[in-house]
């Protein structure tokens, strides 16, 4: 990689470091219809925290009705060694995915809601309005045992059912969220529609409500324009985005929505403006090639390809 120079004007509007949250074992894979063993799956939690990831979102406890490939998620926790510093989120729908999540040991949660009507109630089976209701209680547990709350929209730049969707819609259950008590929101778009066109506009939107430093950036790549999102983003002050190793995801209730941007594509980005996200980008490749051979396809990181034909410049 060439040595990062950053112009004097980015540097002014550039953070220093940037905290990844790799989704891959709970988005990445949820929507694979083979099962996957616990076992694979906490070998890549393991490969990614051994690359410096942090925050690992680890596991789903949704019904196994609605997705069968995160019904294992009590193994998955309980497959996990404890590591100094880092964490391993786990999503809940509902009061009944917090107690579950809860006797398996999870230590932090992610609840969802939608900005689309129509995306919510394929999701959730419920409206915008009965899904934050339902989340209520949960963020009440949560408080009650002092496990901090991550708060998800979904669709803040598109519905796959819907089409566009208004940056205040997104910005009024981002608000929302937050007044449940959730410490960050990260803002789906769910099938990678955005761009830093309308991106922009939602965050606006959305830091009216909620400060820019509670914020995250949750974008699919479906276009090819997650990257152009993540610099837009990160020129507005955003500091935490959820990527996927190996490009990995999709939400199975967002038809033709592919995969997060991929964790190799964000982490080449951020060293090559010479952003810190003390991530090891060999050992984040490797996990991700793990994985890829694993379910039989090819790294979806064009970067993890590149580097891993011409392994000697990713020295
Ligand atoms: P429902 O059918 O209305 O719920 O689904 P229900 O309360 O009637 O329950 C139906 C059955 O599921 C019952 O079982 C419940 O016990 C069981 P039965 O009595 O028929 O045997 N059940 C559960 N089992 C285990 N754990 C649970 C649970 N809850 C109910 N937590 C529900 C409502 C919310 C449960 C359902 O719609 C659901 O699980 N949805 C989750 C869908 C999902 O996981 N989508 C993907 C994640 S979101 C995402 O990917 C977007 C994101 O990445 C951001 C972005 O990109 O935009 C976060
Ligand atoms: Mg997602």
């Amino acid at each position: 990689m060439t040595t990062p120079h950053k112009t004097p004007a980015l540097h002014s509007a550039l953070p220093a470091h940037v905290e990844l949250v790799d989704v891959a074992p709970r988005d990445g894979l949820q929507n694979i219809a083979t099962a996957i063993p616990s076992s694979t799956k906490i070998q890549l939690i393991d490969l990614l925290a051994d690359a410096g990831l942090k925050r690992i979102e680890a596991a789903a406890f949704v019904s196994p009705q609605w997705v069968p490939q995160m019904a294992d998620g009590a193994a998955v926790l309980q497959g996990l060694k404890p590591r100094p510093g880092v964490r391993y989120p786990v999503l809940v729908p509902n009061l009944k995915g917090f107690d579950a999540a809860m006797e398996a040991g999870a230590t932090e949660v992610a609840i969802f809601a939608a900005a689309s009507e129509s995306f919510s109630r394929k999701n959730t089976n419920a409206s915008v309005a009965e899904s934050l209701k339902r989340l209520t209680p949960v963020a009440a547990a949560a408080a009650a045992l002092d496990i901090p709350v991550r708060g998800y929209v979904s669709c803040v730049a598109g519905c796959p059912f819907e089409g566009p969707v208004a940056p205040e819609a997104v910005a009024h259950v981002a608000h929302e969220l937050q007044e449940l008590g959730c410490y960050e929101i990260s803002l789906g778009d769910t099938i990678g529609t955005g761009t830093p066109g309308t991106i922009l506009p939602m965050l606006e939107a959305c830091a009216r409500h909620v400060p820019i430093q509670r914020l995250a950036g949750h974008y699919h790549d479906t276009y090819g324009m997650a990257l152009a999102n993540i610099h837009a983003s990160l020129l507005f002050g955003v500091k935490v985005f959820d990527t996927s190793v190996a490009g990995l995801g999709g939400c199975p209730y967002a038809p033709g929505a592919s995969g997060n941007v991929a964790t190799e594509d964000v982490v080449y980005l951020l060293q090559g403006m010479g952003i810190e996200c003390g991530i090891d980008l060999p050992r984040l490749i490797a996990a991700g090639n793990f994985i890829s051979a694993q379910l039989g396809r090819e790294n979806a990181s064009r970067v993890a390809r590149n580097l891993s034909r011409t392994p000697l410049q990713c020295q």
